[in-house]
């Protein structure tokens, strides 16, 4: 019709109707063919390379482990990254990605009959500084069940933008069964982490080795004054006003003994069960009793007892040994124990009653009490 009475059929839109019906005809047809020519060649290629890849590794025992683990290796890499690529910024679908701290492998080495791999952590020593985490990381490496970095990795506070691949490179390779931790005391006072370590894993356990603020503040200035001898006195940098004892918290050593306030942030993101505090005090007094707990809370056989500890007069201080048939006993180094710097009575009462209310709201908290001034 179009044909024959073209112009009039189109001036009244007939003809323009029936040649798109007919394209739109020819289109389909055609994209089916498409389709199923294209389906035949993935099929065709399938069983020509299956056949080719059993001969090539029966050839070669060697090269079908060496094949078998790179395809591992490869594609448990391909599935890390389209989780981290898919799952970045989106918090919802990165709750599901949790096992990405248990499962993924992106690393596969074989040792005898052992396979290792390098997992993100399950648990975090988060803080606080100068508060024992040092002390409290290497107790744990005692157990044959843990094991983490001895270098802080400061992923979530300073290498975040490196991704979760980078983070888990540093860690240790670890067997079957073994659990990876590590420490960054920066972690538990600073803005926003509390999200990305959720992100990371909503089951991370988190730990926070804490002691009194007072000496805590002692401590952290005790460092400072050892890197650099020209710093000012203690009680100028902890009151704005010496005059009326005006405390000064703007002042990052002041700020990280607000214990309650930084807890409150982590407390949005994980629950009191998953954070256990270690008591920095008790940690020097009887080490074997905090140990025992954190290795329940951590969910390890109790392995580190009273054997490995000894309490080293000159030092000062616990120090502790690998094998409890040996007798080499090993102490932290010396920066850890240091002498502090005399500090006023009336300078630490004055801290302290600016600590206490933060206290007794940590205690309120966490139901955990401390003997602290
Ligand atoms: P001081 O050096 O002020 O005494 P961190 O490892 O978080 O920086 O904490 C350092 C603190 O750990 C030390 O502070 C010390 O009080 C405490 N500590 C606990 N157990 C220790 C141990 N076995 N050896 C040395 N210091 C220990």
């Amino acid at each position: 019709m179009c044909e024959i009475d073209q112009q009039s059929a189109c001036e009244s839109g007939i003809c323009a109707s029936a040649i798109r019906t007919t394209l739109l005809r020819r289109s389909r047809s055609q994209l089916f063919v498409f389709i199923m020519c294209s389906v035949g060649c993935i099929y065709m290629f399938w069983f020509l390379m299956v056949p080719f890849h059993i001969l090539g590794s029966y050839v070669s025992p060697r090269s079908r482990t060496a094949w078998k683990a790179s395809t591992t290796a490869r594609h448990a890499e391909i599935q890390y990254n389209t989780k981290y690529l898919r799952t970045h910024n989106d918090r919802i679908i990165l709750e599901n990605t949790s096992l990405l701290a248990e499962a993924p492998r992106i690393h596969i080495t074989e040792t005898g009959n052992k396979t290792e791999t390098k997992r993100l952590p399950i648990a975090l020593i988060i803080g606080v500084k100068k508060g024992g985490t040092r002390a409290v990381l290497e107790y744990l490496r005692l157990h044959p069940d843990i094991v983490a970095p001895g270098p802080e990795p400061h992923f979530f506070d300073t290498h975040y933008t490196k991704g979760f691949e980078w983070y888990r490179n540093l860690m240790p390779e670890t067997e079957e069964g073994q659990l990876t931790i590590e420490k960054t005391p920066s972690y538990f006072v600073t803005k926003g982490i509390p999200q990305k370590v959720y992100e990371m894993s909503k089951k991370t356990k988190l730990i926070v080795v804490l002691r009194d603020p007072v000496m805590r503040a002692i401590s952290d200035y005790a460092q400072i004054a050892a890197r650099n001898p020209e710093v000012k006195p203690f009680s100028e940098i902890v009151f704005e006003n010496y005059d009326s004892y005006t405390v000064d918290t703007r002042r990052a050593i002041v700020k990280v003994g607000v214990y309650a306030l930084h807890l409150t942030r982590w407390l949005e993101y994980f629950t009191l069960n998953q954070i256990h505090i270690v008591n920095g005090e008790n940690l020097i007094r009887d080490p074997a009793s905090e140990l025992r707990d954190l290795q329940t809370f951590i969910g390890v056989k109790p392995h580190i007892t009273g054997e490995h500890f000894t309490f080293n007069i000159t030092k000062g201080f616990p120090c502790y040994r690998r094998n409890t048939s040996q007798q080499s006993w090993h102490c932290l180094s010396d920066d850890k124990g240091r002498p502090h710097p005399n500090v006023s009575s009336l300078v630490r009462s004055k801290l302290a009653n600016f600590y206490r209310p933060f206290n007794h709201r940590l205690y309120l908290m966490t139901g955990k009490h401390f003997d602290w001034t």
